[in-house]
């Protein structure tokens, strides 16, 4: 399994902030949006990971993960040129991804939660087995905004629809899903929306067709943050900054995973660390790497 982040896009909700400036690179409290995504590929034991980008932003993704080696990891880019929509990202994937499964996420979205892990480490399992597309839901007042699942009381997609007027449940598809090998093919054949993107949910769709998509629950106990308007960005922020104060850990944190999985060694964290030894996040460093040798 390989892991493709979407960082690209044009943050226009985000404007005038995104205007020259990509959002990923906003701090939801103390570190970039873009380490929680990352975060939780890490936590799924990932390593291969590719950033799709915009042009202008490849040089900062590169000055800020290099080619991941520090975390123990293999990171590579590939350039969007227009934000043309979700599923592009999944053509502009395919020689990268050789045929190999996908953990496919949006790169402004933040998850928190008891078991989160093992729920998607289930999921991934299963996709690894069974092949198809895994995806989650997720309670939102306003189903409009989102891409919306229904099914029925066994839990079995009825439908799947982009930003529906109608809406038929309030589960919103969240921004981390599971392809197996036929995705990239299955978004070439994706026509374009009337707003003029590739979207996901057609993907979702043909899955559905072929009885291959799998929905999962987030019930109770799960924070989900698509941190690209500015109420939901500020939340995501208040969010981590006080789950961080209460735990006195903190989520999102790219090296202490990179150390506790073992792909780096207290020398090589403590390395890390050094740059940022002023900071609350260098000192926490030092002290992941002393606690826990
Ligand atoms: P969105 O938030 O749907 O789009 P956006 O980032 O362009 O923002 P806005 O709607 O405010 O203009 O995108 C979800 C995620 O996917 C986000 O992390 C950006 C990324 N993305 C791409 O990488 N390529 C794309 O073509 C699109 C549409 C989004």
């Amino acid at each position: 399994m390989k892991a493709v982040i979407l960082a690209g896009g044009s943050g226009t909700r985000l404007y005038p902030t995104t205007k020259v400036i990509n959002k990923h690179f906003l701090p939801i409290y103390n570190k970039p949006m873009i380490y929680y995504p990352l975060s939780l590929v890490m936590l799924l034991g990932i390593r291969d990971v590719l950033f799709i980008v915009n042009p202008q932003d490849l040089e900062d993704f590169k000055n800020l993960f290099s080619d991941g080696s520090h975390l123990g990891m293999r990171i590579d880019y590939k350039i969007q040129e227009k934000p043309n929509g979700l599923a592009e990202g999944l053509i502009l994937a395919e020689d990268y991804l050789k045929g190999d499964k996908v953990l496919y996420l949006l790169g402004d979205n933040i998850f928190f939660g008891h078991d989160l892990v093992k729920i998607l480490k289930d999921a991934m399992l299963e996709v690894e087995t069974k092949g198809g597309a895994y995806v989650f839901g997720y309670y939102v007042k306003d189903p409009e905004r989102f891409g919306i699942v229904e099914f029925d009381e066994n839990g079995k997609v009825l439908s799947i629809e982009e930003k529906p007027k109608k809406p038929k449940s309030h589960y919103a598809v969240v921004g981390a899903y599971f392809f197996d090998e036929n995705a990239s093919q299955i978004a070439r054949n994706v026509k374009p929306s009337d707003r003029g993107e590739l979207e996901i949910t057609s993907v979702l769709e043909e899955y559905l067709k072929r009885e291959a998509l799998k929905v999962k629950l987030l019930g109770r106990g799960f924070a989900w943050f698509d941190a690209g308007t500015h109420d939901s960005f500020l939340e995501a922020g208040e969010f981590v900054a006080t789950i961080e104060k209460r735990t006195g850990l903190m989520i999102g944190c790219i090296e202490e995973i990179a150390y506790r999985n073992r792909w780096i060694t207290k020398e090589e964290l403590l390395e890390l660390a050094k740059p940022l030894s002023k900071t609350d996040y260098g000192r926490y460093l030092e002290a992941i790497a002393e606690e826990n040798p």
